[in-house]
């Protein structure tokens, strides 16, 4: 597993309404004077918010300006929230000091492509927002697909035109539950891409099924994406032991149980965060073996090699796992 360095105290300076039900929360050293700064990150990068009810939820960073000692983290509230979008609309206000992890990144801009497109569905824009900024700096194309289901729903109106005005970049809007509206073609946008392009897509788990599958056509190199929920049930069949190379404990997975919950039972403590395969904080290193992958993260490769695994949603093919724990 990933060592996780010491959490931060950041506090909330500002927040702003982007969209219908989507709130900017830009956070700052708790203490400008005497903390360190915020540690900089790269675009694609989240960070996860320990919330004050207990839970904690990974936020990708929405900052046009990663060098500002900022994050800004831009949530939607969700109507079936499980405690992490209502907590942070509801609860949480400016002045208040929240733990933070520092920035990771799953979902790297690979800035060296001559032409980028983008593909956003609802709320994930966020990631994208730096890396259009980046790219603005380094002189490439980029073209944006901004898919939402209303005008009144999209973030950012302002800041991406200004975005596509200061560089060479080039937004598309799709909105497809207005009169006349559509949904993006994602086979015809994929067949167009100009050569060598790279595409990356964030959004609800159904678009990025369809996303995966229109983009089977081209190499996997050119292809990014990233998830910010799953609809993929965690493995919870159980009946295998884990042992823990480290610390040399081991226990049986019962049904009904994930390996990260076992693990908890048995008063271990692992890093985890949205408990459902889709930030990475559980990432451990798989000894032997063969886990039953149910994340959103790893690639098709990354998976057969099964080196590593996200602990919180998948389980078990073989007797025992051996963990790097
Ligand atoms: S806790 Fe997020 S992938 Fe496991």
């Amino acid at each position: 597993m990933a060592t996780q360095p010491p959490l931060i105290e950041a506090r909330l300076v500002a927040m702003q309404l982007e969209a219908r039900d989507i709130v900017s929360f830009v956070l700052a050293p708790a203490n400008l004077h005497a903390d360190a700064p915020l540690p900089d990150f790269t675009p694609g990068s989240h960070i996860d918010v320990h919330l004050g009810n207990g839970q904690t939820r990974s936020y990708s960073l929405s900052n046009v300006d990663a060098s500002a000692n900022r994050y800004r983290l831009t949530v939607q509230r969700d109507p079936n929230s499980r405690g992490g979008s209502a907590w942070l609309h509801e609860t949480l206000r400016v002045g208040e000091v929240v733990k933070i992890g520092a920035p990771r990144n799953n979902f790297v801009l690979d800035d060296s492509a001559p032409h980028s497109v983008f593909i956003a569905g609802g709320i994930g824009i966020t990631p994208f927002m730096p890396m259009m900024a980046r790219l603005n700096r380094l002189g490439r194309a980029w073209h944006l697909h901004y898919c939402v289901r209303t005008p009144e729903r999209a973030a950012f109106g302002d800041e991406i035109e200004m975005l596509a005005a200061a560089g060479e970049g080039r937004v598309s809007h799709h909105y497809d539950e207005v009169p006349g509206g559509a949904m993006l073609d994602l086979r015809a946008t994929i067949a167009a891409l100009p050569a060598r392009a790279h595409v990356y897509c964030c959004g609800p788990s159904g678009m990025l099924q369809a996303f995966r599958a229109a983009a089977e056509a081209i190499e996997p190199a050119r292809v990014h994406f990233e998830y910010f929920s799953s609809n993929v049930e965690a493995a919870a069949d159980g009946g295998f032991v884990v042992r823990l190379a480290r610390s040399g404990q081991e226990f049986r997975v019962e049904t009904g149980q994930t390996i990260l919950g076992a693990l908890r039972e048995h008063g271990i403590e692992a890093d985890s965060s949205c408990e459902e395969g889709v930030c990475g904080a559980c990432e451990t290193r798989v000894i032997s073996g063969v886990p039953d992958h149910r994340d959103s993260i790893l690639g098709a490769r990354e998976r057969a090699a099964n080196k590593t695994m996200m602990i919180c949603c998948s389980g078990c093919k073989s007797d025992c796992l051996v963990l790097d724990l």
